[in-house]
């Protein structure tokens, strides 16, 4: 039986507490209020309530539609600025946290809008710190781009006519009666180290930027119920070894990624643990020097299983990374009913993003790609351990009375909010060692 690894715990803590202050100050966010005008049809959010108030609602051409997100009004630490543009023509409010795309829409008909710093918000670029993904739909028949953290409502408005656009940055949920901040989002284990830059805001797969999907081969998998581990390789020899030699059961395609560095990708080192009995799979160097030095060893030449996007790109999906302190075990699927149902593992966030498996066995893209901007400034972050302080504040926001409309006087909305505690998987982990 395999008892939880000191090393392994230390390794993940170690992780975790050094960028646990790369979080934003939870304290400082504020409600993205949307509204929405029928006759322009446009979509509108900003977090100032005069502007709301006084500009958009007071003219009676846009119906206030509530939170539509939780995000800082100011640069904190590991957010961007989310852009915020109009085009007059089409009234299209635009919003975007890729430098690269700003010029893009100005040739199209765009400009900046009366934001201070023609920004709307500051947003995370990635899934960290108990982030959600903000959807980003638009309707080319109207001309409306249209932004929700509700996959539900995101959904409804694909089948409405909106294209999917893929998500437009992470900010933090407010629950659906409007009074709780949820800190909810899968973490996202970025490497401290990357070398690749993200070259492209990419939703297309075959971009120069993109590595050859024609190139990619399975990352086959096997599990060995003796030594509680589940092994990864790409080499059918080895494969067929350990099932033949070892007992190891074979399991299938984990995913499909690169045999050889591609546009894009990021080697995923390979380490083993002889007295946990752990593969261990990784793209981030510091974290292979936290494995080395705690008895984790290369155990193949090429040091790595292949080569993976190191965000969502090109159609690429995410890699879930489980840990189970039971068995010592890192598990890894691109599987996400199996990522949240393993009995005995704690979700430790994203190890990467490569090809999905078909269920016939051939490489796919995904439909949502994330929408990453090229000239990232933002350094790479991690998630935090520290709990997410509880806080209370209101906003009311009386519309008056919008000329055209009637007095109704009753569209008013308080906004009052707590955050509850966001615990980490690294804190529901160390809890439970
Ligand atoms: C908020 O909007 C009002 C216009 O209603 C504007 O006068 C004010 O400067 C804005 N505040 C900020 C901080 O942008
Ligand atoms: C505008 O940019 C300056 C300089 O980066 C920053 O100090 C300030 O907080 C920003 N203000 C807003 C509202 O974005
Ligand atoms: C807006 O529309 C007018 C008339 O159709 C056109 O002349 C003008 O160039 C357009 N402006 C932009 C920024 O697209
Ligand atoms: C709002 O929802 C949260 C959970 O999502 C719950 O804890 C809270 O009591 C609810 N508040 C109201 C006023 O219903
Ligand atoms: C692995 O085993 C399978 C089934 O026994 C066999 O068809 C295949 O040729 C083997 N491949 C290698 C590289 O040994
Ligand atoms: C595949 O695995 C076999 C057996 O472990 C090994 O001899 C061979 O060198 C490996 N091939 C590659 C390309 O790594």
């Amino acid at each position: 039986m395999h008892v939880l690894s000191p090393t392994v715990f230390s390794i993940l803590l170690r992780v975790s507490l050094s960028l646990a202050d790369t979080c934003a100050d939870t304290s400082s966010l504020v409600p993205f209020l949307r509204a929405f005008s029928g006759s322009e049809n446009d979509h509108f959010y900003t977090t100032n309530v005069s502007e709301m108030k006084n500009d958009a609602l007071a003219g009676g051409v846009y119906v206030f539609e509530g939170e539509s997100a939780f995000l800082w009004p100011t640069p904190e630490p590991g957010t961007v600025p989310m852009f915020r543009l109009y085009n007059q023509n089409s009234s299209d409010h635009f919003y975007t946290m890729s430098s690269d795309e700003v010029p893009e829409m100005m040739n199209a008909g765009w400009a900046y809008d009366t934001a201070p710093n023609h920004t709307a918000g500051y947003v995370y670029p990635y899934s960290i710190c108990g982030a959600a993904p903000i959807y980003r739909l638009f309707d080319p028949t109207s001309v409306d781009h249209f932004y929700t953290m509700d996959v539900v409502e995101s959904q409804n408005a694909v089948q409405a006519g909106y294209q999917d656009q893929g998500i437009a940055g992470f900010a933090i949920l407010p629950s659906a009666n409007g009074t709780v901040v949820q800190s909810s989002a899968i973490p996202y284990l970025l490497p401290s180290t990357i070398t690749a830059s993200p070259e492209s805001q990419v939703s297309a797969t075959t971009s120069s930027s993109c590595a050859n999907v024609a190139n990619a081969v399975p990352l086959l998998r096997a599990y060995s119920i003796g030594g509680t581990d589940h092994f990864y390789t790409t080499n059918l020899t080895e494969m067929n070894n350990s099932v033949a030699v070892i007992g190891y059961s074979f399991e299938g395609d984990a995913t499909f990624l690169w045999p050889t560095q591609e546009a894009s990708t990021v080697p995923l080192y390979r380490l083993w643990s002889f007295s946990s009995s752990d593969h261990f799979y990784t793209i981030d160097k510091n974290e292979v020097s936290e494995a080395l030095a705690q008895g984790f060893a290369f155990d193949t030449e090429a040091q790595n299983v292949g080569y993976v996007y190191p965000y969502s790109i090109c159609g690429a999906s995410p890699i879930y990374r489980l840990f189970s302190s039971f068995g010592s075990d890192h598990f890894y699927t691109m599987n996400q009913a199996e990522s949240m149902s393993a009995p005995g593992y704690v979700l430790e966030g994203i190890a990467g993003y490569a090809l999905l498996p078909s269920a016939d066995g051939q490489r796919q893209t995904s439909a949502s790609p994330f929408l990453l901007p090229l000239s990232l400034e933002v350094l790479p972050v991690s998630i935090t351990l520290s709990p997410i302080p509880a806080f209370t504040t209101s906003i009311a926001i009386d519309t008056g009375s919008p000329s055209g409309l009637p007095s109704t006087a009753g569209v008013q909305s308080t906004v009052s909010r707590h955050v509850v505690l966001g615990v980490t998987a690294l804190v529901a982990f160390w809890i439970a060692s």
